[in-house]
């Protein structure tokens, strides 16, 4: 037997305990070997292939994902999720069939993709995919066609992944408002939301969950959904959600933001919505992945596939979609009049061109680069709505730099960080022109007072803060509720060349996953 495992097999002490005391040896002390060991003993008590692995996957607990080949059987592939793991994805070919964790894996050799279940297990030859549930109901499944384009996959001119993505997002901006919006009504559609005016008017309360960058997208849209349809927003961390007894009833709505819709926590977390009876939605970018299938409506990020580590794309793109659902909101509970309504919806319209005039402006971020290259640390404050943008700032340059930074709220410096700031420490402040602008400058002040190099985000034409940062890093004047999609530009290429400067793997910095599909 041959095993490919992603997971945690929970119960593997009691199975390897029970095996052993057959007479089994182990080799290792992974909990994959388990599995292994399970199948063969089915085979070796008579089983068929196909029943030994079912059989395995039934004694196997925890989130897991598992593929077994036997070498009696050498053309055939049998595949199970089990649990809330990560996905598995079934290319159909001609004359051939893949098995993949994610789609851009197989893009270039076929579109048609069937995406497996939990508790599923799918029989795979060259010319054939039969899928069952672990009980041997037979299953038929839905054949999705993918439309991203298998060069969208591929590096291109760029470097890196990352920096593709950082600059792709000029155009997945664009996609992302494309088709939904009517700029001459001033109207938003978002179809798969299935948002009514009678649910909409029933909601009390939002509970946003999500993980790593899609949190602090979160954060940016509790502020836009507050504000715009004055609804209660909580934001909570997926790892949290379901230990924090949240209230949840039918008139609350459980908003889970993932870029690949399969990560753990968010989907534990979406759980925990569905059994308290709530309303679930998602915003996600994998298509046909669990956090999209089993919500009631969902958003997708037109962002196509995400490759670098440190996700860019799949950050800016969630911060417009939750403005066109405030705007969805607040127009079908009646929160906001049409004057104001246009209003926002006009703004939209700006988004992708404020973006591709920050990407022009690469150059002069890279010579800033260079000065910060040896820094030990980073402090990155903001507020009001740019105040997730210091948490994303931060978590960009410790991701792929290895540097330490912390994202702080500019007005809590005062109690506690201020601590930290000398020579050696210095300080980000994102200063653009939004409502906290005055209260950003004399941030800097302060942190100038103490010593600290200052790096200001700021709006073109700021004197003010010209005259006080040793560097500015510019961006186009932009509405302040969208500003949080413009001012996170300068930061994700920051943190890119500060890595790249340093010679680090930025596609694939040590110690972190892509998606994390385990607990
Ligand atoms: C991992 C990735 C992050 C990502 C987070 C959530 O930690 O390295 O870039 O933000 O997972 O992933 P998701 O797919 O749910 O957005």
């Amino acid at each position: 037997m041959v095993v490919v495992h992603n997971g945690i097999v929970e119960n593997f002490l009691e199975l390897k305990d029970e095996l052993t005391s057959e007479g089994i040896v182990f080799n290792s002390d992974t909990d994959t070997e388990t599995i292994v060991h399970l199948a063969e003993n089915h085979k070796a008590s008579g089983a068929g292939f196909e029943e030994a692995a079912r059989r395995t996957f039934n004694q196997i607990e925890g989130a897991n994902v598992v593929l077994l080949m036997s070498i009696e059987e050498p053309d055939k592939i049998i595949a199970a999720r089990i649990g809330n793991a990560g996905g598995v994805v079934l290319g159909i070919g001609e004359n051939e069939n893949y098995l993949a964790s994610d789609i851009p894996a197989i893009l270039e050799h076929t579109r048609k993709v069937i995406f497996l279940e939990s508790r599923q297990m799918a029989v795979v030859t060259r010319d054939g995919i039969r899928i069952e549930t672990l009980d041997g109901q037979v299953v038929q499944p839905e054949i999705h066609t993918i439309s991203f384009d298998a060069v969208s996959a591929e590096k291109g001119e760029y470097r890196h992944f990352m920096q593709k993505e950082i600059h792709e997002q000029v155009r997945a901006l664009t996609d992302t408002l494309a088709g939904r919006i009517d700029f001459k009504e001033g109207r938003i559609r978002l179809p798969e939301l299935k948002l009514t005016p009678e649910l909409a008017k029933r909601i009390q309360r939002i509970y946003i969950t999500a993980c790593g960058t899609a949190a602090y997208a979160g954060m940016v849209g509790k502020y836009l959904i507050e504000k715009i349809a004055r609804i209660p927003v909580e934001v909570v961390i997926g790892s949290e959600f379901r230990y924090s007894d949240p209230i949840v009833d039918e008139n609350t709505v459980v908003l889970a933001i993932s870029q690949s819709g399969e990560t753990a926590d968010t989907l534990a977390a979406m759980e925990e919505g569905r059994r308290k009876g709530g309303i679930l939605w998602s915003i996600v970018n994998a298509i046909g992945s669990q956090a999209m299938r089993i919500a009631d409506g969902y958003i997708a990020m037109q962002t196509g596939p995400e490759i670098g580590v440190a996700s860019t794309k799949a950050f800016t793109a969630p911060l417009v979609d939750q403005y066109m659902l405030a705007i969805l909101l607040a127009n079908m509970r009646g929160a906001i009049d049409e004057k104001t309504r246009r209003e926002l919806v006009a703004d939209l319209r700006l988004v992708p061109d404020l973006a591709g005039r920050v990407m022009d402006t690469e150059a002069e971020i890279e010579k800033v680069a260079h000065t910060l290259k040896d820094i030990r640390g980073c402090l990155y404050l903001g507020r009001g709505i740019n105040m997730p943008i210091a948490y994303e700032g931060a978590l960009k340059l410790k991701e792929i730099s290895y540097i330490h930074a912390e994202g702080y709220p500019a007005g809590e410096m005062k109690h506690g960080p201020i601590a930290l700031i000398d020579e050696e420490m210095p300080v980000l402040c994102l200063a653009p022109k939004d409502p906290w602008h005055e209260k950003m400058i004399s941030q800097i002040q302060q942190a100038k007072a103490r010593g600290g190099t200052v790096i200001a985000v700021a709006t073109e034409g700021d004197e003010l803060v010209k005259g006080m940062a040793d560097h500015v890093l510019w961006i186009p004047e932009a509405p302040w509720m969208l500003s949080p999609v413009v001012t996170v530009l300068p930061l994700q290429m920051l943190a890119y060349h500060i890595a790249t400067i340093r010679g680090l793997d930025v596609d694939q910095p040590r110690n972190l996953a892509k998606s994390v599909t385990v607990e």
